[in-house]
């Protein structure tokens, strides 16, 4: 399998205002395991200090082109040397003329000519400077010269105007960069995956639900889409922000996820099935509050559908992924649970380790046996979960 080795980034930072969101992004490249060293150019130092990217990177920030103190005094060769990517966000309309002429007059924009690692671009600036022709004439040298461009967004600006030229949110940002650098197994795909809990209701206030945070079936999501899919994600009720990317669906009881997986399934090439559905519904929940009294309380379940079986009775059935926690005999339980659901691919985990938590161990069972994938966060098992799927589902058809 891929070897997801700790990733190097560069992350340039221009003058605007939209540098106070890079020190957020900062942050999450950093929760995201990637290394980080920030340049800053002298108009950023303006909006945030470099104290501050300091702080969150863990590294000194880097801006100024004759600082001699570090290595041999040639910070715009160093930096870039074993970067995976130079990541620019935000990139000002200034900085964005820079690139596309060659210009190289400070650190930020002379270690961009001189790297060779590859480069992304966040533009944000007002509407106007983003529709400027001049502006668009860079914007499509620098895609002629292989620099991806990421955004800008529209809506809302700090000078009060509405349009084009909003820096993408970090959360996105983190998104691209990391689907930037994987491989893309699944491309032209689509991917459906459920995630989280149900939510069975008994009154108004109470309802009974299954234990899951959500955590896992969204990473596989994100997952899906770093390899190139378009993802549908259908969630039952958790606290968690959806892939960017990702269409979300959002969902309460079983009988309503089925509903929305009935109308996503036509077209869908792969179903995974990381959803923790409730095996039981309340037969007639009250509308109403009921009160609380001291006699003993029953309550009727009836049994819900099974989501996951419906889809592989379907006649031409996509290809079918579940999951099962277990809280003991898990190499056992879950094979027999594989076979019962005539499943080509199940992963299996055990509740201690898996529900609530942003770390899991999975095994993967599949014709060829069980595939123990060890303890690491739950994006990098669901990773190893798409390669897995991406390469029985090209076994599949050819
Ligand atoms: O959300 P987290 O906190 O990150 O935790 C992740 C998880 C533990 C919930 C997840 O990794 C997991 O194991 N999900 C499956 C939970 C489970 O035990 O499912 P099950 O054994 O009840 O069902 C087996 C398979 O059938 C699953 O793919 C399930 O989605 C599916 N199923 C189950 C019941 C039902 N009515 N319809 C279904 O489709």
């Amino acid at each position: 399998m891929t070897d997801y080795a700790k990733k190097r980034l560069v992350l340039g930072v221009t003058g605007g205002v939209a540098a106070y969101k890079a020190a957020e992004l900062t942050r999450l490249l950093v929760k995201n395991d990637i290394d980080v060293q920030v340049v800053m150019t002298e108009a950023a130092r303006h909006f945030v200090a470099p104290a501050t990217f300091q702080a969150l990177s863990g590294r000194p920030v880097l801006s100024d082109l004759w600082d001699g103190q570090g290595g041999n005094g040639m910070a715009h060769i160093e930096a870039t040397r074993g970067a995976d990517a130079v990541l620019i966000a935000p990139a000002s309309a200034d900085f964005l003329a820079k690139l596309a002429h060659g210009a190289a007059d400070d650190l930020l924009s002379a270690l961009c000519l001189a790297r060779a690692c590859p480069m992304l671009v966040a533009p944000a600036m007002n509407r106007e400077m983003w529709d400027y022709p001049a502006t668009q004439r860079n914007v499509t040298q620098l895609k002629r010269d292989g620099v991806t461009i990421l955004g800008p967004a529209s809506g809302p600006q700090a000078c009060g105007e509405t349009g084009m030229g909003r820096m993408v949110e970090p959360e996105t940002l983190v998104e691209d960069v990391e689907s930037f650098w994987h491989p893309k197994l699944l491309q032209g795909q689509r991917v459906l995956v459920t995630a989280g809990p149900t939510f069975e209701a008994i009154d108004a206030v109470r309802g009974i639900t299954n234990l899951s945070s959500g955590r896992m079936g969204y990473a596989v999501a994100r997952a899906a889409i770093e390899a190139g899919a378009e993802v549908t994600l259908i969630s039952g009720p958790t606290c968690l922000t959806p892939p960017a990317a990702a269409k979300t669906l959002s969902v309460t009881s079983a009988q309503e996820m089925l509903e929305a997986v009935n109308n996503e399934i036509p077209g869908c090439d792969i179903f995974i099935s990381v959803a923790a559905v409730a095996d039981y519904y309340v037969l007639n929940p009250s509308e109403q509050k009921i009160k609380k009294d001291a006699h003993i309380f029953t309550l009727e379940l009836a049994p819900n559908p099974d989501i996951v079986a419906n889809v592989m009775n379907l006649p031409n059935p996509p290809f079918c992924v579940g999951f099962a926690a277990e809280s003991e005999n898990l190499y056992e339980f879950a094979e027999t649970k594989r076979r019962r659901k005539n499943l080509p691919l199940l992963a299996a985990n055990l509740v201690q380790d898996a529900i609530g938590h942003e770390d899991n161990e999975l095994i993967l069972f599949d014709d060829d046996g069980a595939h123990p994938l060890p303890r690491a966060p739950k994006i990098v098992l669901a990773r190893q979960l798409i390669e897995r799927v991406a390469k029985l589902y090209q076994k599949g058809k050819g």
